[in-house]
């Protein structure tokens, strides 16, 4: 359990003054990087060309669902139509996270510039409360929150693909869902990667699917190019494809689906599903360097952190302090402890109490977080970095992303989830499709860490129906009226750090679509107090310097996929798909 001290900005100042200089200095400067500056500046590492469409395009984690996408706006369908038919292929090619079964947040811009986002979270079921994940000595118990069925939230995925189609889509619904049914039928052909997980997965398929091994399990290891055919998953989407909603929410789904809960003591039940619906919300929006950065609300954590990081960032000159350099991975660093610190504190389900999103994206109060970032490079140890003061109080790594724009403008930017690797790991007996462990994203108790080691408080506990907050960053940037780029990741408590660094290394250092999410990541939030860094991200002179200025910099196992498309200045559309994935981006 982490404790905190809690220091007012001005203790914090000085405490923070003292210590040697860098060798560059981080004093703002109000102004943008010129084109010639960012890239005279820009170091990232080269990367492999991007693709280069002309009217429209897709980047999704996997080839089959990008090629469905294409090939629904091939057949004249726009990007919303494309959205759904990717997600459902998802949810057959991409079983470690593509989903039925899970939720998502999805923002769109419209070819006329209205933007919007719509919320598919999953929700606690009504049976949930508070203290559920507690043993009677009041600690957390565990795994129980984190895997079989008492993890499983309701989920929203499909209740969100029927709402996005009926207010965005123009192809029939049944066209959308075929291309999943022909996968799932057919089958699909394993990545080496989806092979690895699913070996990997084999003990916790057996253990949380007693007595009815699903498809995922055989006695040989799966291998690179195996094909993987999911009957049962086949009959749930042609009901989907058959009955909309009710394809999933009633009937022969619905019970087997509560079957499942009854076999292994989850808490769904007819009335949940029922009750579950998907939310239209207004998108956040933000500016960054003459950017209009669009973005998700609440229950995502995700837009709100992004926009707070970026104020602090903009009165900084990134592109003249370096890429990567000491000076600027301090500032990024520290600007992100502050944003996740209040994550921690002020940030929930704003349908079950007042988060103060006005105040947190408030210039002043930014500025004013801001301020408390060292001017010398040095870190400021995250105990003494508590929430913003003065705001009214809350009164709550394996997740997927597909960017897609159509010939006609329209852009969507989804993130969608089964939380952890293949969710709670139970499979619906007799339906083939992955339930979500998406109740960990819950705070299950103050102060302890989730399953991404983040902590919450009161405005993220359980309660029947709430939604747990997310940091999925599904996110939209336009510049005078035009669409710009749209990005989006998985990963966890991640997802910001990266969607963050995608935006920093097209508008700050002059990067390429595939250069900006290919580039090796940094990653801090703000507890644990330390700088995580994939291989390659930083040169051991600048870690040596970073670990000397108290950043506590540790090597972790890559992550995120960021699956992002840059509109070029002739309107081509550039595809940036995450070497660290199967990701492509497909394009016509
Ligand atoms: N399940 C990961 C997230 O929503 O942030």
């Amino acid at each position: 359990m982490h404790t905190l001290s809690r220091f007012s900005t001005a203790t914090l100042l000085v405490a923070t003054l003292a210590g040697p200089a860098l060798g560059q200095s981080i004093a703002p400067r109000r102004s943008s990087p010129t084109a010639s500056e960012a890239s005279k500046v820009s170091q990232l590492p080269p990367a492999a060309a991007p693709v280069v469409a002309r009217r429209a395009l897709v980047v999704s984690a996997h080839p089959e669902a990008s090629k469905v996408g294409r090939d629904i706006m091939q057949q004249g369908g726009n990007a919303y139509d494309a959205a759904v038919a990717v997600q459902f292929a998802l949810a057959v090619v991409l079983p470690v996270a593509g989903n039925v079964g899970g939720g998502g947040f999805l923002v769109y811009r419209d070819q006329a510039g209205q933007a919007g986002t719509l919320d598919f979270r999953e929700t606690a079921p009504a049976a949930a409360s508070r203290d559920m994940y507690l043993d009677a000595s009041g600690n957390v118990v565990p795994g129980r929150s984190t895997a079989g069925a008492l993890a499983v939230g309701t989920p929203g995925t499909v209740a969100g693909m029927v709402a996005l189609h009926g207010k965005k889509g123009k192809l029939p619904w049944a066209a959308l869902v075929a291309p999943a049914v022909r996968l799932a039928s057919h089958g699909v052909v394993l990545t080496e990667k989806e092979a690895a997980g699913l070996n990997r997965t084999q003990a916790d398929f057996t253990k949380y699917n007693p007595g009815s091994p699903p498809v995922f399990v055989r006695a040989a290891a799966w291998q690179k190019g195996d094909t993987l055919k999911q009957p049962e998953l086949a009959a749930v989407l042609l009901r989907i494809q058959q009955q909309q909603r009710a394809g999933f929410y009633q009937g022969r789904t619905a019970e087997l689906l509560l079957a499942e809960m009854r076999k292994g003591g989850g808490l769904i039940t007819q009335q949940d599903l029922d009750a579950y619906q998907p939310k239209w919300r207004a998108a956040l929006r933000g500016q960054y360097r003459g950017y209009d950065v669009i973005t998700m609300p609440p229950p995502s954590s995700g837009g709100v952190a992004l926009l707070q990081i970026l104020q602090m960032l903009e009165p900084y000159n990134l592109g003249k302090l370096g890429y990567h350099t000491p000076a600027a991975v301090a500032l990024i660093t520290e600007a992100e402890r502050r944003a996740y610190a209040d994550r921690a504190t002020y940030l929930g389900d704003p349908d079950f109490g007042k988060v103060p999103v006005a105040r947190l994206l408030a210039k002043d109060y930014n500025q004013q977080r801001a301020r408390t970032i060292p001017a010398n490079g040095q870190a400021t140890p995250s105990a003494q970095v508590a929430a913003g003061t003065g705001l009214p109080g809350y009164e709550s790594d394996q997740t997927t992303h597909y960017s897609i724009v159509d010939a006609r403008g329209n852009a969507v930017s989804c993130t969608t989830t089964l939380n952890g690797a293949y969710g709670s790991k139970v499979v619906v007996a007799g339906a083939g499709f992955l339930l979500n462990n998406e109740m960990d994203d819950f705070s299950a108790k103050a102060g302890v860490p989730n399953s991404y080691g983040l902590v919450g408080g009161v405005a993220n506990a359980i309660a029947p129906g709430k939604r747990m907050l997310s940091s999925m960053t599904p996110t939209i940037l336009t510049k005078g009226g035009k669409l710009f780029l749209v990005t989006g990741s998985p990963g966890g408590s991640t997802i910001i750090t990266s969607v963050l660094q995608s935006i920093l290394a097209v508008v700050d250092y002059g990067a390429d679509a595939e250069q900006a999410v290919a580039a090796p990541r940094l990653h801090h939030q703000w507890l644990p107090d330390q700088l995580d860094v994939e291989a390659g991200a930083l040169t051991p002179a600048t870690e040596k310097t970073l670990q000397e200025k108290g950043f506590n910099p540790k090597p972790r196992a890559s992550w995120g996929r960021l699956d992002i498309i840059r509109v070029l200045p002739d309107g081509r559309l550039e595809g940036g798909a995450d070497p660290r994935g199967d990701d492509a981006a497909v394009g016509m």
